[in-house]
């Protein structure tokens, strides 16, 4: 027996210890070679945090190491199609953690197996970029309660059998974080946990080929500190200093911070700004080859103490970036397991706006899959502004020119552009550049507060289906759909998110509103806006629950059809039937000829779900209606 061997027995017992070593024995290659790459060859760094692991193996519950069993048996539970998944800030769902408790049934009637709250570790105080700076990773914002309250609302919820999610933010810290403090203080050890520099020298070399990430709210990647005048990397906002990863005590020390998460009871961590934690003169500082290897090793040492434990990389990446965050290189090499698809969410609201998919079809279609056993968390809308990831190959290969088909973007969006039915409002504008983003709520970026201006009620019937029909599509395109808080009502945006003086220069916050209970208690009223929208909804839920073909481990096919305002695509697993989704973007209803269905491998189809109730097959077409959308399949 080694000393290793002797060790993990000594703390672990019997099969306990056979199973970490066991494990030990499947992730060390890929450990080693990626912390040789970022850290040089260590045994020493090694040895320390392989006992890291050993330590948080010894620490973990019983009632967490029966969860990690079931899902080593079953590694894939995460790309069930039962899993649907919900967003929401725990203070604006339900005041604290445990008003999230006391509402767990709220959510279960909804179907939810995944629940997502955004940042909940103890922030600075002020501005906090919505409680991505973390002043404290070891406690819970006191607002929302103590570690013990996240320790009892995720056992509560694994009663109910909904698994938790909760953000750690890797890229960097909050200037009050202790580690910053320190560094400030002159302390050798904490200074060399950020980027500091002298004067500006580096950071010029460095800014020519960054781009910024908020132009107008936190101009430039670096903040000069009053006093020494040093300079001080922060890509995010002047509070938000960020970590130096190519310091191996960085990565113990947050990889001791993630394990200390997973040990309360955290299913799912959302790696927050992955791709930013290697940084490269002469390059965007994205991407960079280190940060996959530390995501890497991340992943090697969290399946060695918490196996169970899920790494979804929050990494808002063009669609050729993105992949290698699920592991897939030229040679496969586990990392992240989940990834959004913001690829899809820009694609979707592109369709909207254009009311052709031939954009959609050609970004789409052309994806490379998720590697096996990983897959995507896909979404309609998030807390985020959205970002017109639209590729210039892509734009050109349709005929558009991408740098004018962004711009008509924000401006449709931000309701300006002539016609338009959406009242969102532009992000990040960048007067040098020209770029901007958008803000908004799903229902008022897909036209609702137009519609109930105008009085109309065709016009709410057409927005309504519009907030359908995206969420049909991202709950059947492939991956965990995430229903973000507010959408299931068709909550509209926040028009008071200004008079929070933290909040004011910040307009996300239009999409961040408070959830509603008193519209939420209208779901149960089929003749209020609510109850539509919970209802179709609901329905959602159900319809993929029931459909075997949407495991997140099948496969998807983009088909061309006619007319160009359909998106089509069959989805395929080796254990279900094939099933054709198609979605119509028209405000006209669209006739698309039936050989689709032949296309899909259905001779004898089944409907499954539509914004109407029916498959309309009549003659040689499908009948969809204005803005509507349809599932079928093949009969079993
Ligand atoms: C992620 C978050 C975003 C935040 C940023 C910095 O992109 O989603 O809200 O501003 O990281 O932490």
């Amino acid at each position: 027996m080694t000393a290793l061997e002797a060790e993990v027995h000594a703390r672990l017992e019997g099969l306990e210890a056979d199973a970490f070593l066991a494990r030990l024995d499947v992730v060390r290659a890929d450990l080693v070679e990626a912390l040789t790459v970022v850290y040089g060859d260590s045994a020493e760094l090694l040895d320390a945090l392989i006992a890291d692991a050993l330590d948080a193996a010894a620490a973990r519950s019983v009632d967490l190491r029966r969860i990690d069993r079931r899902r080593e048996v079953d590694p894939t539970w995460f790309l069930s199609q039962d899993l649907v998944g919900y967003v929401c800030y725990a203070d604006r769902f339900a005041g604290d953690l445990g008003g999230v408790a006391k509402h767990v049934d709220y959510l279960a009637e909804l179907g939810v197996g995944y629940l997502h709250l955004m940042p909940l570790l103890r922030p600075r105080e002020g501005e906090n970029d919505g409680g991505y700076a973390v002043a404290d990773y070891d406690a819970v914002d006191p607002r929302l309660g103590t570690v013990a309250d996240l320790e009892a609302l995720a056992a509560t919820l694994h009663e109910r059998g909904i698994s938790l999610c909760v953000d750690l933010v890797l890229n960097h810290t909050a200037q009050e974080h202790e580690w910053a403090q320190r560094a400030l203080a002159g302390d050798p050890t904490y200074r060399d946990f950020y980027r500091f520099f002298p004067d500006r020298t580096e950071p010029d070399e460095y800014e020519r080929t960054l781009h910024e990430v908020f132009p107008d709210m936190a101009p430039g990647s670096f903040t000069q500190l009053p006093g020494t005048g040093e300079w001080v990397w922060t890509t995010f906002h002047e509070f938000q200093w960020d970590l130096n990863w190519a310091n191996p005590e960085v990565f113990r020390a947050m990889l001791g911070v993630l394990l200390r998460l997973a040990n309360r009871g955290v299913d799912v961590v959302r790696l927050d700004a992955a791709p930013f934690l290697w940084k490269r003169k002469g390059t965007n500082c994205l991407n960079q080859p280190e940060a996959h290897r530390i995501l890497q090793a991340i992943k090697a040492l969290t399946r060695l103490a918490a196996p169970g434990l899920v790494l979804k990389a929050e990494a808002i990446v063009g669609p050729d970036q993105l992949v290698p965050y699920l592991g897939g290189h030229e040679h496969h090499r586990p990392e992240c397991d989940l990834a959004y698809d913001n690829q899809l969410m820009v694609m979707l609201w592109n369709t909207l706006a254009t009311r052709d998919a031939r954009l959609a079809r050609q970004a789409l279609g052309r994806r490379t899959p998720p590697p096996a056993g990983t897959g995507w968390v896909t979404y309609v809308r998030c807390h985020d502004d959205i970002g017109w990831a639209v590729d210039d190959g892509d734009a050109w290969a349709v005929g558009l020119d991408p740098a004018a088909h962004r711009r008509f973007l924000v401006d449709f969006y931000a309701g300006s552009h002539p016609g338009s039915f959406a009242r969102g409002a532009r992000f990040g504008d960048n007067p040098e550049t020209g770029d901007a983003r958008t803000s908004g709520a799903a229902a008022s970026l897909a036209g609702l507060d137009h519609a109930l201006d105008s009085e109309e009620p065709d016009q709410v019937d057409a927005a309504l289906r519009r907030l359908e029909t995206l969420h049909a599509v991202v709950f059947s395109y492939g991956g965990i759909p995430l229903i973000y808080m507010g959408d299931e009502l068709a909550q509209r945006n926040d028009d008071e998110w200004a008079a929070d003086p933290a909040h004011s220069d910040d307009n996300r916050w239009l999409h961040r509103p408070r959830m509603d209970w008193a519209a939420a208690a209208r779901r149960v009223r089929s003749d209020t806006v609510e109850g539509r929208a919970f209802a179709a909804m609901s329905r959602l839920v159900g319809a993929r629950q029931a459909s075997p073909s949407l495991r997140s481990d099948g496969s998807v096919t983009v088909l061309e059809v006619e007319p160009t305002s359909v998106l089509a695509y069959v989805r395929r697993h080796p254990r279900a039937e094939p099933l054709l989704v198609l979605a119509n973007f028209s405000d006209r209803p669209a006739a698309v000829a039936d050989e689709v269905l032949r296309r899909a491998g259905i001779s004898a189809p089944v409907h499954v779900h539509s914004s109407v109730g029916t498959f309309e097959h009549v003659g040689a077409s499908v009948h969809l209606p204005a803005w509507g959308f349809v599932w079928v399949r093949q009969s079993a």
